[in-house]
This record gives structure tokens, sequence and C-alpha cells, in this order.
């Protein structure tokens, strides 16, 4: 039976729990950190010496863990790119911006189990030698910002955090940063822009990976609040249990906002790809189904930049194989595992998580017109194609909502969003011509029955 497997979110809602310092140690918290923080050097079988926190890394690389923020990056291979020799300091970055539209799963975290969230991450600095860390938060999280400020005071007269942590001599800092509420300071160099002060123009890459040339032009490591928790778990129960949990090259658990037209919408923790995305939206132990009466007609299945599946479609699964060579498989929407590699084999991606369920009442020009309105109003204005096309989709679409759509409309659609993807420095570009794409390819008889039309002629 399809069920939940609550690991970061073990103790999120249950009655009593609450997010002080107190209340966490008495469930055993800080003590991944302690055992940490005490790590003998060992001696591989190879005669080298393998300091305290490299055995942590290898860990994390052994997990398999893969970044919950949005690209699924591993998260072990991320840090074995951090430049180590440059002499510079070691940044880490948390990134709580969590603005992806239905993304709900970090705020979880952040206002209702804050302290996992600093163990992870110092843990995760303690590991990458970092003594000066941020988190990132979205400025909407007014209270969540509170709440993390709150916790760091705690954290740091315990000992647990500032100078000497735990008596192992190592000393490291946390700093909470507002975002202005801009969903580009989500985009990690964006988002260090932002830190600098600066306006969040994202920075071409490369030269500018952050794990080379990040905050102040430094190495810096920028994580999701859930993957920096993971580590927490990784380290506790070792890299190899975790990569048991899950499914090959798609381990350990992760957590899914499941929102939109279904009876029980929520968050939930599961095995990644032991679920399906027909038991997330129909089973008893998730989303309980549409409303009485109504069927399936859209599911978007990772934040509202992911390409959207339409209901009853055949799923062609396009894979690589290690000699080079594509496999090809056909499958049912909803039988497809919710994981990293099968949604994007099948042409879309997980990205943040977030399920977004459409049934047969949904207008499909509507809901893209207000998500192109969400694109254009968020474009940092860097990229011409970006700034211009977005603002251009979202009055296209606001046109058809509205009854003025013109023949072509559709079509013109597609040409801007195909334009746009591909010719900006952030991925930005594909956030917001994927759903238009999708939308308008998938749905076209919604699109040509808002006085769309067939393009003209030389259009
Ligand atoms: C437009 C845009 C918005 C993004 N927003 C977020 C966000 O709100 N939270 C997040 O963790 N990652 C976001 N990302 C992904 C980050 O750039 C980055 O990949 C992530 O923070 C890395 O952490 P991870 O490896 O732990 O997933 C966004 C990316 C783009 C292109």
């Amino acid at each position: 039976m399809p069920q939940e497997y609550r690991m970061i979110l073990k103790h999120v809602d249950q009655a009593g729990y609450t997010p002080d310092l107190e209340c966490y140690v008495r469930h055993g918290g800080y003590q991944t950190l302690r055992k940490a923080v005490a790590l003998k050097p060992v001696t591989t079988a190879e005669g080298k010496t393998e300091s305290g926190p490299e055995q942590i890394r290898k860990e994390v690389m052994l997990s398999g863990l893969r970044g919950r923020g949005g690209a699924g990056f591993s998260c072990g291979l991320k840090w074995s790119f951090v430049d180590r020799k440059s002499g510079k300091p070691i940044y880490l970055i948390c990134n709580a911006d969590e603005s992806e539209p239905g993304t709900f799963k970090d705020r979880q975290i952040i206002y209702k189990d804050p302290h996992q969230l600093i163990e992870g991450m110092i843990i995760s600095s303690y590991a990458n030698d970092v003594h000066l860390a941020f988190i990132y938060i979205r400025g909407e999280f007014a209270e969540g910002a509170k709440i993390l400020n709150r916790a760091l005071a705690e954290a740091r007269a315990a000992g647990y955090l500032g100078q000497n942590i735990l008596g192992s001599g190592y000393d490291l800092e946390i700093y909470v940063h507002r975002g202005a509420g801009a969903y580009i300071c989500g985009e990690e160099t964006g988002l260090i822009e932002s830190l600098e002060g600066k306006r969040p123009y994202p920075r071409i890459k490369p030269p500018y990976f952050p794990a080379v040339l990040g905050l102040y032009q430094c190495p810096t490591i920028v994580n999701n609040v859930e993957t920096l928790c993971a580590v927490k778990h990784i380290v506790e129960m070792g890299g190899a249990a975790y990569a048991r949990l899950g499914t090959p090259n798609n381990t350990g658990t992760r957590i899914v906002s499941l929102s939109g037209h279904v009876r029980r919408p929520g968050y939930y923790e599961i095995e990644v790809g032991k679920v399906t995305l027909g038991e997330l939206i129909f089973h008893e132990n998730f989303g309980q189904g549409l409303r009485p009466g109504r069927t399936l007609k859209a599911v978007i299945p990772g934040g509202s930049s992911a390409k959207v599946f339409k209901a009853g479609e055949k799923i062609t699964l396009r894979r690589k194989r290690p000699d080079g060579s594509t496999s090809v498989q056909e499958m049912d929407l909803l039988d497809l595992p919710y994981d990293f590699d099968t949604i994007a084999a099948a042409g879309s991606m997980s990205g943040s998580g977030a399920i977004i369920v459409m049934d047969d009442t949904a207008d499909m020009v509507a809901a893209l017109a207000n998500l192109a309105e969400f694109y254009a109003h968020e474009s940092c204005g860097q990229c011409t194609p970006c700034r211009e096309g977005a603002l251009w989709m979202s009055k296209i679409l606001h046109r058809m909502d509205t009854g003025r759509g013109r023949a072509g409309d559709p079509a013109q659609l597609l040409h801007l969003a195909q334009n746009i993807q591909g010719r900006t420095v952030c991925a930005f570009g594909e956030a917001c011509s994927w759903p238009v794409l999708s939308f308008v390819s998938k749905f076209r008889e919604d699109f040509e029955a808002r006085g769309g039309g067939p393009a003209p002629k030389n259009s």
C-alpha cells in the first residue's frame, strides 16, 4: 500500500511538538552534530588519511542525495566542485526562497522544525570548512525569519553554534537574510547578487559557478532547505542506508506539495520513486482523488515551470542508456513513478516536487494567463527575450482570456516561447516558456476556441 515515509517531517505536525530548542533536543536533536564533530581521522584501504569532514562528504556522495530545490543535481558532486585550494573563505547559503508556484514544503520545516535545518546547516558547514553561512529567506516569510533567528540564538546560547562548537574547536556563524519577495532571488546566482546587496541579475555560468566563484567571488555552496535537512539524516544513518531508501539514482525521501483539485491537498514525504503520480492524486493516503463527479484534465508535475501533462495522454519515456543509445517505453500518465528521472524521461520535470492537479472545470487559457502574468511580473529584465517575451505572452493570454483572442494567437504564443527558451542567462527563460509551450500544444483546442483560430499565412 503506498504510504508516506516521514523522515524529515517526522515531528512536524506531531501533537505537542514545538519549534524550540528544548523540544528539539528532547527528540534527539543535535546528537548527529555531536557525532559529526567528534569523528576521528581514519585511514582508508588505500592508506590515505581521511578527516572527519572528508568522511561526511564521502557519505553524502554515497547517499546519492540530489538537490531538492529544483534541478535535482547531485549534492555530493556539487560539494566536490568546491574550490578548496583557492585560499579564500568558503560560504554556505541555504536557499529558503521557496517561490516556485505550487511549492509549500520548505516553510513547514522553517516554521515547525527550524533546528533540524540549523543542525543540517552546521553539519554541512563543518563538512565543507565553512565558517560563515547564510539563510536566504523569502521576504514574505517574515514570521519564518523571526522563528529562525530565535532558533539560531538558542543554538548559539547552547554551544551548538558560534565559537568552539561543542568543544570541537570549530567555529561557525549563521545569519538570516530576508529577500524582498522576488522569484528570481531563488535562482542561485541571482540570490548571491541579492545577498551582496545588488539587483538580483543572475550571473553567467561559466565562469560564475558558485562552487568556484560565488558570494564575494569566493567558493560557495547553495543548497535548498530540504537538501540540507537530508544531510543530517545521511550523517545519522550513513550514506549507504540512505541510498537504500527510494529507488536507484533517485534515493532517499522527498517532500511533495500537492495542490489544486484534489480532495486532500497537502505536503507528503515519500520515498522517491516508490509512489506513482496516480497514487499521489487518488490514493486515500494522499490526495484522495477529485471532487465528486469530476474527471482529471491535467497535471503539472514539478512546480508551475514544469511542462503540463494532459490526462489520458500516452507517455513516452525516453532514457539514455550507458552506451549512448535511447530506450523508449510507453506508459500511462498515472502509472509514472514520482522520481526525478522518470518525470524527466516523460518530457517534464519533478522540479521542486510541487504537483498541481486540474480537473475538467479548469480553464486552461485562464490558468496559463495567470501563470504568464506571474512570470512577466517576476522576470528580472536582464535578458531581452525574457523581459519582452514574458510580458508579450502575458498580454496575449490576457486578451484571449477576456474574449479578445485573435486568429494566430496560439501560434504566436508558441513562436514567442520557442524564442525565449535557451536564449537567457538563467533558467527563468525555460521556466516562463515551458508552461506556454506545453499548455498550448497539448490543449490546442481550448486555445483555438478562444477566438484564436489557426495561424494566418505569413504571420
Ligand atoms: C527561476 C528560478 C527560481 C528558483 N527558485 C528556487 C527556490 O525558490 N528555492 C530553491 O531551493 N531553489 C530554487 N531554484 C534552484 C536554485 O537555482 C538552485 O539550483 C538550488 O537552490 C540548489 O539547491 P539544491 O541543489 O539543494 O537543490 C530556482 C531556480 C530558478 C532558475
